[in-house]
Parts: C-alpha cells; sequence; structure tokens
C-alpha cells in the first residue's frame, strides 16, 4: 500500500498529479527530414491526447514543461517559430479546455514574453479558474532554479526573516503553491535528466523515462507509465516493513 494520498476515479492508483518533460520533438522531425518545427507541431497534438487521456483517467493535476528559461539559446528562427506555436495554441485551444472543465495555468517568468502571449495567458486563466476536473499547467520560460529564487525574493521583499525562510514559507511562495506535488514524472525523448524543471517538488516524485520521441506519445504509453507507478512502493524515508504497516 502506497502512503500517497492520489485520488481519481479509476482507483487510488492513478497518480493525483504527474509532470512530463515533453522532449524529442526535433528529434521526431529529423527522423522524416522534416524541419524541427513540424515535430514541434506534431508535439501539440500529442499534447492534445495526453490532456484528454489524464482527464479520462482521473488525474487531477497535469504539468507540462513546454519551453525552458534555457530554450531561448536556441537558434532564433526555431524560437519564434516555437512563440507563435504557442499563441496559436492558446489563441485556439483554450476554450475546449473550458468546456472540458479544464483549469489552465502557465507558470514561469511571463515577463519574457510578449505583451499579445501574456494577455492571452491572463485571459484563459480569469475564463477557467473555477474549473475542477484537471488542474493543466504549462511551465514555459521556466526554470526550477528561478522558480526556487523568486520564491525567495517574495519572502523578503514581504519583510521575513531569516527565521522566517523556513521550507514551509518556501513552497509557499514557489509557483505552484497550493498544487500537490508530483507523484510520477515522465520524461520522453530518452534523456534521464530533469532540466532544471520542478526541481523543488520532485525530491519525492516517481521518476519515469522513455525513449519514445514526444510527438509519438499516446494514451497507450502514458498507461504503461501509470503502470510503472503503480508498481513501484513509495517510502517517502520510511521503511519497507512501515510502509506496508500503513493503512
Ligand atoms: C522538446 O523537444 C520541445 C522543446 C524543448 C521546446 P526538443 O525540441 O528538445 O526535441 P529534441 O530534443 O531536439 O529532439
Ligand atoms: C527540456 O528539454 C525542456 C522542455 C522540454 C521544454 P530540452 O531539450 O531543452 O533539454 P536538454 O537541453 O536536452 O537538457
Ligand atoms: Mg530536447
Amino acid at each position: 500500500m502506497k502512503t500517497s494520498s492520489p485520488s481519481g476515479a479509476h482507483g487510488a492508483d492513478v497518480p493525483r498529479h504527474i509532470a512530463i518533460i515533453m522532449d524529442g520533438n526535433g528529434r521526431w522531425a529529423k527522423r522524416r527530414l522534416m524541419p524541427r518545427v513540424a515535430g514541434h507541431r506534431k508535439g501539440v497534438e500529442a499534447l492534445r491526447g495526453v490532456i484528454r487521456a489524464c482527464a479520462e483517467r482521473g488525474v487531477s493535476h497535469l504539468t507540462v514543461f513546454a519551453f525552458s528559461s534555457e530554450n531561448w539559446r536556441r537558434p532564433q528562427e526555431e524560437v519564434t517559430l516555437l512563440m507563435e506555436l504557442f499563441m496559436r495554441a492558446l489563441e485556439n485551444e483554450v476554450a475546449k479546455l473550458h468546456e472540458n472543465g479544464i483549469r489552465f495555468r502557465v507558470i514561469g517568468d511571463l515577463s519574457g514574453f510578449s505583451e499579445r502571449i501574456q494577455t492571452l495567458i491572463h485571459d484563459a486563466q480569469s475564463l477557467t479558474r473555477n474549473n475542477t476536473r484537471l488542474t493543466f499547467t504549462v511551465a514555459a520560460n521556466y526554470g526550477g532554479r528561478w522558480d526556487v529564487a523568486q520564491a525567495v525574493k517574495k519572502l523578503v521583499a514581504a519583510g521575513a526573516t531569516a527565521e522566517e525562510i523556513d521550507e514551509d514559507a518556501l513552497s509557499r511562495h514557489l509557483s505552484m503553491a497550493g498544487e500537490p506535488e508530483p507523484d510520477l514524472f515522465i520524461r520522453t525523448g530518452g534523456e534521464q535528466r530533469i532540466s532544471n524543471f520542478l526541481l523543488w517538488q520532485l525530491a519525492y516524485t516517481e521518476l519515469y523515462f522513455t525513449d519514445a520521441l514526444w510527438p509519438d506519445f499516446d494514451a497507450k504509453q502514458l498507461d504503461a507509465a501509470i503502470a510503472s507507478y503503480r508498481a513501484r512502493e513509495r517510502r517517502f524515508g520510511r521503511t519497507s516493513e512501515q510502509v506496508q504497516t500503513v493503512s
């Protein structure tokens, strides 16, 4: 028996919160002799399917890494195309998310984006704020180190003393404050690293790496990741014997 208490329509073993690094779009396109942006476009389609699958399985939180604070280092042309794609997705997908009872959020340093994108994000967040079926969070211009640093800055700006800056206070000022920590982390694309995603929140998350490239990741592959998660024993520092006697 796990010590976490994930909830879900399909039983207690469905992870409550899944966090995904959607990697491998560029390689997917390269294999097909297509431009990298074709992989990113296909990646948006894959994401649509994964959002639906998570909602159907009773996952209550899905957080995806769409653009890291380090991704600005990519060629200017790719960055521009990614921004356009992000804008189109905000324009075209938010109404559908809302219809499906999905709460939409963006975490990251939004000041890095154009005014237009910032307005679209703001409007999408207000429109969907009371939806409860699934909280879908996109990490954009996000970095785990940035998140910890901005939380400390907020505390200091509010006049917190060194004594007051403890783990609880810090986590209350992180971008994901109030949301459950991820139960399951998935990275597609074969790399086995965190790439500055949710550093603080992943402390006790079960990690799952797959060689599948993001545009190929579908509900079946999501189920394989969930099955792997269900087979694990989460001990949170305790012994296996202790965990098994917890009801
Ligand atoms: C992930 O795919 C999407 C973003 C980082 C925006 P990549 O573009 O990193 O794809 P690969 O790793 O080059 O295949
Ligand atoms: C991580 O992918 C960020 C996103 C998927 C948005 P990268 O492809 O940028 O990561 P690295 O550079 O291989 O670590
Ligand atoms: Mg990559």
